[in-house]
């Protein structure tokens, strides 16, 4: 029998990835984000939720720009403290944990060198919820370490092994093993007679 759990934002999996933002300074800052999701095909866009609170809110309504950092599992610990600590109390939030940065070719906020793959996003719509802002970015250019890419030019996920978010029980998790092809396992289905 299923038990009613009430109204909360929860579905699993989330990601867990670093929002990049350039401080009123010019200094780096990144925030932890698990309400992240592909949003439009074309233009390409990645939407994020920030809650007004966070130093990254106003960072992005100024710039006008944003990144979206995927950082690996082998990165929960940072991931954690960038999510914990914001960069309005701790300006050095980035130095203390020796995260280095390196600049938008396209947009101006930060790459957070040592996650793998580094989206740059032109702030495109924004859309005020409540408590959070949908931030709808354009992704302007993808930028992956050169192992992580296969032949065909695509993400190898083994390789990237991303961190997923569970809201609900607040813990990070690692992904599991392919399941299939999508737009494809589902045929089988489909021409059943
Ligand atoms: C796992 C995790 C996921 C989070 N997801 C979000 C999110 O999607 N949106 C948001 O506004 N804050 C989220 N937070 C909280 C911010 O990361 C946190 O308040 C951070 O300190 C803000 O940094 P800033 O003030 O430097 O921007 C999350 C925190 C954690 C630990």
């Amino acid at each position: 029998m299923k038990k009613r759990l009430g109204p909360s934002p929860t579905i699993f999996p989330m990601p867990a990835v670093l929002v990049g933002t350039y401080n009123d300074d010019g200094t780096a800052n990144a925030m932890t984000a698990a309400w992240a999701a592909a949003c439009c095909h074309s233009p390409p866009c990645l939407g994020v939720a920030v809650r007004s609170t966070r130093l990254t809110f106003a960072n992005i309504q100024r710039q006008k720009a944003f990144t979206i950092n995927v950082p690996k599992t082998t990165l929960a610990v940072e991931v954690d403290y960038l999510g914990i600590v914001s960069g309005a109390r701790r300006p050095d939030k980035l130095e203390h944990i020796d995260m280095g940065t390196t600049s938008g070719a396209l947009v101006d906020a930060p790459l957070i060198d040592v996650c793998p793959v580094n989206v740059e996003c032109r702030l495109f719509k924004s859309l005020e919820l409540g408590t959070h802002t949908w931030f709808v970015g354009e992704v302007m250019e993808i930028h992956a370490n050169g192992e992580l890419v296969r032949e065909d030019g695509k993400i190898d996920v083994p390789s990237l092994d991303p961190l997923a978010y569970s809201t609900s029980v607040g813990e990070y998790w690692s992904m599991g093993e392919s399941i299939g092809g999508a737009y494809d396992i589902g045929k089988e289905l489909k021409q059943r007679k």
